[in-house]
């Protein structure tokens, strides 16, 4: 654990889900494994059977089921969700599979403090079927990035991405299998990173504290050389 991990408190973290929930898995073992400091206050599901309420309830954290269906408008669950998200305290929103675009109320409550993570290399392959999609158009990489949510689709400055062969034999399954488990790492990594108080966002960009690989070390190539 570095000494930034150490010396800040807990990023105190609401967890937004619509589903499976593995990305939220994935949070609460590297809080539980010490790679992340974090207070994970709530998980909000806004659909009743995601099994991500229940691992949420397995690890002892509050969860709640908010039905956007009950509200008459995009803004009014938006409403209702900052007032749930700020009496838990909530400093910092991580959409992990929530699938629902969030409206201007949420974006003003929580200004760059709303992350998500789309499973492609931004702003390549927006919305759903992001692996089929990689597949189809036959690039030699894809991957998974987080981003702070603006306006728009699986937009906004981008935190961090990791970078995954495709394989001349994949489909859609083996492909979002190896993108999946490139998200368990690198989501709880750019949540560590805001913890650690080394992410600054100007406009698009977001600046990384600390980091000094060199260009030899960064680069992927496929077929390899
Ligand atoms: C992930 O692929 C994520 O990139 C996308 O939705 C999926 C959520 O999976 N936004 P899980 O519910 O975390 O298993």
């Amino acid at each position: 654990m570095s000494p930034e991990t150490q010396t800040r408190p807990p990023v105190k973290l609401g967890i937004l889900i619509s589903g499976e929930g593995t990305n939220l898995q994935a949070i609460i073992d590297a809080t539980r494994g010490g790679e992340l400091r974090a207070d994970i206050r709530l998980v909000i599901s806004n659909r009743a059977g995601a099994r991500g309420l229940e691992r949420a309830r397995l690890a002892g954290i509050a969860a709640e089921f908010i039905d956007h269906r009950r509200f008459a408008s995009r803004e009014e669950f938006d409403r209702n969700l900052v007032a749930v998200l700020n009496a838990h305290d909530v400093e910092l929103v991580a959409c992990a599979g929530f699938m629902r675009l969030l409206s201007p109320v949420m974006l003003r409550a929580f200004p760059n403090r709303i992350m998500n993570i789309h499973p492609a290399l931004c702003p390549a392959f927006p919305g759903t079927d992001a692996q089929r999609a990689a597949l189809d158009y036959g690039v030699r990489f894809s991957g998974c990035s987080v981003f702070f949510v603006a306006e728009g689709v699986d937009d906004g400055p981008i935190i961090a991405q990791a970078v995954v062969p495709v394989r001349q034999d994949d489909d859609e399954q083996s492909l979002a299998a190896r993108i999946r488990a490139a998200e368990h790492r690198l989501y709880p990594h750019a949540i560590r990173l805001f913890q650690e108080g080394r992410l600054r966002v100007n406009d698009r960009k977001v600046f990384v504290g600390g980091s000094n690989q060199t260009d030899e070390q960064l680069m992927l190539i496929n077929p390899p050389l």
